[in-house]
């Protein structure tokens, strides 16, 4: 397994209390190929060749009674070197018009979702996946209107 080729040429030192970065990604990385629950969420890596484990992607289907019902949005979420110590960064592909996401490059703005604003070590890809449906269905966003579908 590739993988662990790369957790030989990580130092993480004894007594830290930090996660080790690489150990807590390919945790991640086996979690999301399983998938959660009925499967429906999922994640992996951009590229299975990605040895720094830093981008990742996910499809998302805009939730039910909302401008975004029945879409696909297409994410990327990069963990930088600091990961888990410091939050992933999440990015909307799709063009979606949405507070909290910037229109211009689809940046999700940390202070828009609690769980990036208040970001601790124990969350994981998997938690920050909650949140761009979270976003959606708030009030001040489930029925702003949307561009043309499928826009990147
Ligand atoms: C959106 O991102 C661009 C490019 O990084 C930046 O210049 C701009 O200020 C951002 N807009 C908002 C509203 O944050």
């Amino acid at each position: 397994f590739t993988y662990l080729l790369n957790l030989n040429g990580s130092h993480h030192g004894l007594g830290s209390k930090k996660v080790p970065r690489d150990f807590r990604l390919l945790e991640e990385l086996e979690e999301g190929q399983k998938g959660v629950g009925d499967g429906t969420v999922s994640w992996g890596l951009e590229d299975d060749e990605d040895m720094t484990l830093t981008r990742w992607t996910r499809m998302i289907i805009g939730p039910p009674r909302t401008t975004y019902e029945n879409r696909k949005y297409s994410l990327k979420i990069e963990c930088g070197p600091k990961y888990p110590e410091a939050p992933p960064f999440v990015r909307f592909v799709t063009k979606i018009n949405m507070n909290g996401v910037n229109s211009s490059n689809g940046l999700v703005d940390p202070r828009a979702t609690s769980v990036l604003a208040k970001w601790q070590n124990s969350y994981s890809i998997k938690v920050v996946l909650q949140e761009p449906r979270r976003l959606m269905m708030s009030k001040e966003n489930m029925k702003l209107p949307q561009p043309p579908e499928g826009q990147c």
